[in-house]
């Protein structure tokens, strides 16, 4: 006999819906014995509340994978320092420009600049990156996702001109978060970076992999009530996917299905927040991203990076779109949002999670 009715599951996500959060017995209890027709429940809910605050509209960020070195070593990351294997480059500031002016030409007004934790790009050349895209785009939007700096550095990138910072807190959970990662890196270091970015007027941005190795229910519980208490603009996840030169090589990798439901209920408890249906979803199904939005998720983020760079930025195995131009990318995107009934805009897309 299982220990709970199907129907208090139901009424879980009700409770979820009317107070915006669970406890974490709930949110654990909810996560381990979730069911399709239970999922389904749930997607229909989030699906409403999406439209309520964004309607059918799904807003597109140019992401530009700007450089692959890096000096940390996560242990699941295709392009960990110890990964030999890896082909490592760098874009020049005139490289990255030319990204962005091309991503302009096809309607982005978000730029996201994303790469290793790479000393090369000192505070001084990321300052004159940020300030040449926001004097030559004054009406785009600047995210950066450059891993964890100091206070210091994050108030001179803001001051500068970057308006965004994704920074994924990975895991919640200190134990776990320290199976996934060397000793030097700590979940509290990661938690204070995001703390200190919102202090300093960031729309931020966490989030975490789904079914990375070692993760249960209850670290899932643990990331709910987390992002609950940060309470950022953005919440990014994905399923984690394996790399055959990590030591993660013989995992397995997280899954469609529970990428979704998390997708879901993140949307019933920040219904206002912006939610991307990412690439690694779009690898592990080919409808991947489809369905992401149809659980409540309203960003896309296609690829700006030059082809010729794409498959070095390899974190995982098998990743999509590393042959198509900007262009492809953006107008496949734009297909498959119509063929479910969205559309995609050229705004700015600022969150309404404030
Ligand atoms: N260095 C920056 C940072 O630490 O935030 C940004 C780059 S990092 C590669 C971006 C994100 O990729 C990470 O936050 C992680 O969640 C995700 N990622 C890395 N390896 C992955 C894998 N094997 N499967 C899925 N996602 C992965
Ligand atoms: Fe640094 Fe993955 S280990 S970006």
């Amino acid at each position: 006999m299982p220990k709970y009715t199907i129907t208090d599951n139901y009424a879980l996500i009700d409770k979820l819906k009317e107070n915006r959060t669970l406890t974490k017995d709930e949110w654990t209890r909810l996560i381990a014995e979730r069911t399709p027709e239970l999922a389904e429940y749930l997607f229909s809910l989030a699906r409403e509340e999406r439209r309520l605050h964004y309607g059918h509209d799904i807003y597109i960020r140019g992401l530009i994978e700007f450089t692959n070195y890096c000096r940390n070593d996560c242990l699941y990351c295709g392009i960990r320092r110890s990964n030999s294997h890896a082909v490592r480059y760098r874009l020049s500031e005139e490289d990255i420009l030319s990204c962005c002016h091309t991503g302009y030409g096809l309607g982005f007004r978000t730029f996201v600049l994303q790469g290793g934790e790479d000393a090369f790009y000192t505070d001084e050349k990321m300052v004159r990156i940020i300030e040449k895209i926001k004097k030559h785009f004054p009406d785009c939007a600047l995210t950066l996702s450059i891993g964890e700096k100091t206070c210091d550095s994050y108030r001179r990138y803001f001051e500068a001109g970057a308006d965004r910072y994704l920074l994924r807190h990975e895991t919640s959970n200190a134990e776990h978060y320290s199976k996934l990662h060397p000793s030097s890196l700590t979940a509290a270091a990661r938690k204070e970076c995001l703390w200190n970015l919102k202090r300093i007027g960031y729309q931020v941005g966490t989030g975490f992999m789904v079914g990375s190795p070692y993760q249960t229910a209850r670290h899932l519980a643990e990331d709910m009530l987390f992002i609950r208490e940060l309470n950022p603009q953005m919440v990014g996840i994905g399923p984690f996917i394996v790399h055959h030169d990590t030591p993660f090589a013989d995992q397995a990798s997280g899954t469609l299905e529970l990428t979704l439901f998390m997708l879901g209920l993140l949307r019933l408890m920040l219904p206002k927040v912006l939610l991307p249906a990412t690439t690694a979803l779009g690898t592990i199904a080919p409808n991947g991203r489809e369905l992401g939005i149809l659980s409540g998720a309203n960003v896309v983020m296609p690829n700006l990076s030059p082809t010729s760079v794409r498959k070095d930025y390899s974190l995982y195995d098998n990743k999509i779109c590393t042959g198509a131009e900007a262009a492809e990318c953006r107008n496949c995107l734009e297909k498959r949002m119509e063929g479910i009934g969205y559309k995609i805009v050229t705004e700015r897309g600022d969150s309404l999670n404030l």
